[in-house]
């Protein structure tokens, strides 16, 4: 393809400030096409947005790490549209079948011994990869029209909070790509469980999300380990993502088990308070917030980090969080709060 010089002006001035896309066929159409092309699209998912790239494409998933600013042992999540897909790109086994046919597709990823066809950059040179078959509608279409795996960490500069709308990726990313395709706000609003299956066996839990441990053991008829640094010290090599400091805002943040109206009235006014829930005691604090109006651990979830990145812009100086009940997909919002906690 020849590029001319009013293609490369336009390119230019598209680099400056995003374009963010509304999920229309004919846009959809053109998104797939420079996907095809080795261009970088960011795009929703069910649970954060993602920035996209052909996986088959070593150039363009390289471009990915270089517009998040992300270390190259960071390895990416592939996105399928089917299994026929899967199949190109990793080894199945009988666990797949199985969370496939509860979860898939869902917030869920796997992580499978890998075909060579996946370049190393994808894989951080390791040999297993990391697939997940997405449930956002739109997403879904671009897979299909565009015919290929797509390789996507979330939406943000390496280390922030995970973005869950188009205009969180325009703010952190806005002048780094030049394709957003605005799904609306993700249904779930953190990142995929991730579960290893290499081993169908002996599958262990890499990253909690929406999708609980108990429901996988469930599905899989064995036990799914909780992978944890301190038990198993091979983990954050194998997931940086799973580094302690992660997802983090700009203002220091502490987690309480229980914050009450005492704690709040003793500390400074210029410190923000995150309760699970409204609490009855709020009143008209204006530095009180809550995740869930009524202790709604789904909706906690899909409002935890665009409340994080809304009181990153105010005047801070320190965030307080309540944990969530701690079960089922409260252990994600926890784990989440807990490294954006980390020193
Ligand atoms: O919900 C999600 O998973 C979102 C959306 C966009 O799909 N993606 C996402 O990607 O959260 P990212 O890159 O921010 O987190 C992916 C995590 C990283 O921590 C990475 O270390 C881990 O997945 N990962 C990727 N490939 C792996 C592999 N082969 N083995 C172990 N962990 C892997
Ligand atoms: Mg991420």
């Amino acid at each position: 393809m020849t590029v001319t010089v009013k293609d490369a002006a336009r390119r230019q001035t598209l680099t400056l400030s995003a374009q963010v896309y509304r999920g229309t066929p004919e846009n959809l159409r053109r998104l797939a096409r420079i996907l095809q092309r080795g261009g970088l699209v960011a795009v929703p998912t069910e649970t954060v947005y993602g920035l996209a790239a052909n996986a088959f494409d070593a150039a363009a998933c390289r471009q990915i790490f270089h517009a998040k600013r992300r270390p190259a042992n960071d390895p990416l999540i592939v996105h399928v549209a089917d299994l026929r897909m899967l199949a190109r790109i990793a080894e199945s086994n009988d666990a797949v079948t199985r969370l496939a046919h509860a979860f898939w597709p869902g917030p869920l990823t796997l992580v499978l011994p890998r075909n060579r066809v996946i370049p190393d950059v994808v894989t951080a040179g390791l040999s297993s990869v990391a697939v997940r078959m997405p449930a956002h509608p739109l997403l879904r279409r671009l897979l299909r029209l565009s015919g290929l795996p797509l390789a996507a960490p979330s939406a943000n500069p390496f280390g922030y909070v995970s973005p869950t709308t188009a205009a969180h990726v325009r703010d952190g990313l806005g002048s780094a790509i030049s394709h957003i395709l605005d799904g609306g706000p993700c249904r779930h609003g953190l990142e995929s469980t991730i579960v290893d299956v290499r081993d169908p066996r002996r599958p262990v839990l890499l990253r909690p999300g929406v999708i609980t441990a108990e429901q996988l053991t469930r599905v899989l008829g064995v036990p799914v380990r909780v992978g944890s640094r301190r038990r198993n010290p091979a983990i954050p090599a194998l997931a940086p993502g799973l580094m302690a400091r992660h997802y983090s805002p700009l203002r220091p943040l502490r987690t309480h088990r229980r914050i009450t109206a005492a704690m709040v009235a003793r500390a400074r006014t210029n410190e923000a308070w995150i309760c699970f829930r409204q609490p009855d005691w709020a009143g008209a604090a204006r530095n009180v917030f809550w995740l869930s109006t009524r202790g709604n651990v789904a909706a906690a979830g899909r409002r935890l980090f665009s409340l994080l990145r809304q009181l990153d812009h105010g005047d801070w100086t320190r965030l307080h969080a309540e944990l969530a009940p701690a079960n089922g997909p409260g252990l994600a919002i926890n784990d989440r709060l807990r490294r954006a906690a980390a020193k």
